[in-house]
């Protein structure tokens, strides 16, 4: 399978109808994630099927992967979990996805970039512009969680992100992950991967205020 795609590319530029969150999910009232950048969902399958008081949604620009996790999610019959294909920042610049960003309790970005190279910066999904998007459209105390094992790319968006003065840092040593979107600090594959290969990974929290 192709690992990357350039999400500047124009195949991107038209986005998937969004269904309404009572169509999305068997409960549309519960608590909502949505982790962007999913690959093939197992991450939100492990967090779905345990949490079931939290609504989860992916986004992910790779169509395979997308279409294996819409069949497995068919064949399981799990309730409080979608998958939308194509570019997040597209998607959630769309007019007729401003109700997911209004109804967010919390974003996750796990190792979200392949686009080290300070060339392909424009690729990557953290972008003042997008982090505008969320901060003019989430609602206050929504969570941002970022998290890679690529320190300049860390550095870039933890920048990014604390540029925006809508945002603050929170001291995860304080933070009550039992709340949370992921109580039971679930592991993405990525991150496995880089605990298998002993990495160093980097993470932070950002509150709407
Ligand atoms: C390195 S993988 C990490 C996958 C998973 N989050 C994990 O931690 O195992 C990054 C994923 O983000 C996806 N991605 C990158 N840019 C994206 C964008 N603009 N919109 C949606 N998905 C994107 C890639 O296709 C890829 O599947």
């Amino acid at each position: 399978m192709r690992q990357h795609v350039n999400p500047l590319s124009i195949n991107f530029n038209q986005i998937e109808k969004i269904p309404s969150l009572g169509e999305m999910f068997g409960n549309s009232k519960l608590n909502l994630h949505l982790d962007i950048g999913c690959a093939s969902g197992e991450f939100l399958f492990d967090l779905a099927l345990v949490n079931t008081s939290w609504n989860y949604l992916g986004i992910e620009i790779r169509e395979r992967l997308v279409k294996t996790s819409k069949s497995k999610l068919r064949e399981r019959e799990i309730k409080n979990l979608y998958f939308v294909f194509g570019n997040a920042h597209n998607i959630l610049n769309d007019s007729q996805s401003k109700f997911i960003l209004n109804n967010l309790k919390s974003i996750s970005f796990n190792f979200p970039d392949p686009w080290f190279k300070k060339r392909h910066c424009k690729r990557r999904i953290i972008q003042p512009d997008f982090i505008r998007i969320l901060s003019n459209t989430l609602q206050k105390g929504s969570l941002i969680f970022i998290k890679t094992d690529v320190k300049d790319l860390f550095d870039y968006m933890d920048s990014t992100i604390s540029n925006n003065f809508n945002f603050k840092k929170i001291d995860r040593k304080e933070f009550n992950y039992s709340q949370s979107f992921n109580p039971n600090k679930v592991k993405t594959n990525r991150e496995k991967y880089a605990i298998d290969k002993q990495n160093d990974i980097f993470e932070k929290i950002y509150i709407k205020i």
